[in-house]
């Protein structure tokens, strides 16, 4: 591999079109997870620095919304190609500062892109109504207009693609953005702003606030009365704490929680199918995904031979540095979210599940401190056998690369224990029959449902949850609801 990545290391704030050190000129360090090496000192924003990046967007934000949904549109585009030309360079970054295999950090690239496409086009599409009213004299218009300012918190798991997704549609609608990237990947969030500025989107439109004192901006984002909306994704208990923090100026939000995701494989289903699903939804970003498998519920009858083909099938996966060649699973994030993994399989052993499959921890980094490092931050996909309902693996997010079955008889009982979360985000069914897929699609209690498919996200369509896994939807045309005010106009005539 050619390392390509290099121009796009910014470690500046970016603020009203400017890179611009912290007020107190702090830096933080952003490490390799696969190697633990340090890959950059990057500005450090504080409250003060959030403020400011508000004010800015604020300024704009009367410009931008005064632009034609086509200029909007045509820069949006202009956007979507420069970041699809250096799509090897971003994924090269992405790897690098969040550890992704190089393969899926492509992928990555791409459908973050396929956001600030799908939004290009649909900036055009943001139409009103006319109602017919109650009386002749009278005409009611339905306009919509941009919610004004909004303020983004992103996770580390999809550093390009879940900051794509959010500014994308904000700035289709009219509305400029302040976004604070997670601390351990700002890098791919500085990147997409480069390229924004290169594609000519104005001065103040994007800002980036990367910092450490993530606690400290929130709150900056949730009290500011110029923030008119604040987009989050993130842990179901942050979540609860920023719908507290918004109330104050009642403030609009949409949230992309956690969720606890059922794969459910009935008797009549193509078991190999499933299992490609299976691991497809699994083990995407070494699990640590929103939407990943996270209990699997698999028919009595069947169980014993998906256990076997899953087990055939995870053999095939390659731990490793996401560089690597061939590598499918890369590190976690850090020692400590490797640490939590490990503790929710050893909850489950004791509960009395069994470890049916282990990969061996192959790495191939024995000679440095920092290949050291690296070993701490690997885990090896495990495969377990007779979970018990109510083990951590499969009340909470695992996040992370191990796969819990549990036998079902019925149909009713597996609805019954798929909707036993306070979780509602995805969740998968494998099955042939035509009438059962109907009753699970009217009874699960999801946001979304994978039917005969492990990978359900993609532009075009409304990516949410329900229940504690979040309000309002990303993507799709009811993605840029989200950033839009209905008003409506009465008009009365003699
Ligand atoms: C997430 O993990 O929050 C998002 C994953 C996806 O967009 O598929």
């Amino acid at each position: 591999m050619i390392a390509v990545y290099s121009s796009f290391i910014k470690n500046k704030l970016f603020i009203d079109g400017d890179w611009c050190s912290s007020a107190d000129e702090k830096t933080f360090a952003v490490m390799n997870p696969a190697t633990g090496e340090l890959i950059a000192q990057v500005a450090d924003a504080t409250p003060a620095d959030a403020t400011r990046a508000i004010n800015a967007a604020a300024r704009a934000q009367i410009t931008w919304a005064e632009k034609t949904a086509s200029e909007r549109s045509r820069l949006l585009r202009c956007w979507f190609d420069l970041v699809m030309q250096n799509q090897e360079s971003l994924a090269q970054l992405l790897t690098l500062e969040q550890g992704k295999p190089l393969a899926e950090a492509r992928g990555e690239i791409a459908y973050g892109a396929s956001y600030i496409e799908w939004f290009a086009e649909e900036a055009k599409r943001i139409y009103g109504d006319v109602i017919p009213p109650l009386a002749n004299n009278q005409r009611i218009l339905v306009t919509k207009q941009p919610v004004g300012v909004v303020a983004t918190i992103t996770p580390w798991n999809f550093p390009n693609a879940m900051l794509a997704r959010k500014l994308a549609p904000a700035l289709a609608a009219g509305c400029t953005v302040i976004a604070k990237p997670a601390a351990e990947t700002p890098l791919s969030a500085l990147a997409l702003a480069q390229l924004a500025l290169e594609a000519g989107i104005p001065a103040g439109v994007i800002n980036i606030v990367p910092s450490s004192q993530a606690q400290a901006i929130g709150e900056v984002f949730t009290s500011n009365i110029l923030v008119r909306k604040l987009s989050f994704t993130g842990s179901t208990a942050v979540g609860k704490k920023l719908i507290a923090q918004c109330a104050a100026d009642v403030k609009r939000i949409t949230l992309e929680l956690g969720g606890n995701a059922p794969f459910i494989v009935f008797e009549d289903a193509d078991l190999d199918a499933a299992v490609t699903g299976a691991i497809a939804s699994k083990f995407r970003n070494a699990g640590q995904t929103c939407v990943c498998a996270n209990r699997f519920y698999i028919h009595q009858s069947i169980y014993d031979a998906f256990c076997q083909k899953l087990t055939a099938a995870m053999q095939t996966l390659k731990l490793g540095n996401g560089f690597t060649d061939e590598v499918t699973i890369g590190p976690l994030i850090s020692l400590r979210a490797k640490e939590k993994v490990q503790s929710f399989v050893d909850d489950a052993v004791q509960r009395g599940a069994r470890i049916a499959y282990q990969a061996a921890i192959q790495t191939p980094f024995q000679t440095s401190a920092a290949e050291s490092f690296a070993q701490g931050n690997f885990f090896p996909p495990a495969l377990l056998v007779d979970v018990p309902q109510d083990a951590r693996l499969v009340c909470e997010e695992i996040f992370g690369p191990v796969a819990g079955l549990i036998r079902f008889a019925t149909e009713e009982q597996v609805i019954q224990l798929a909707n036993a979360s306070e979780y509602g985000l995805a969740a998968y069914v494998y099955t042939r029959d035509a009438n059962r897929i109907k009753r699970l699609s009217e009874q699960l209690q999801t946001g979304m449902l994978g039917i005969n498919t492990g990978l359900l996200s993609n532009a075009a369509a409304p990516f949410g949850g329900i229940k504690q896994s979040g309000w309002g939807r990303e993507g799709s045309r009811y993605g840029l609801d989200d950033y839009l005010n209905i008003k409506y106009l009465c008009e009365a005539f003699s």
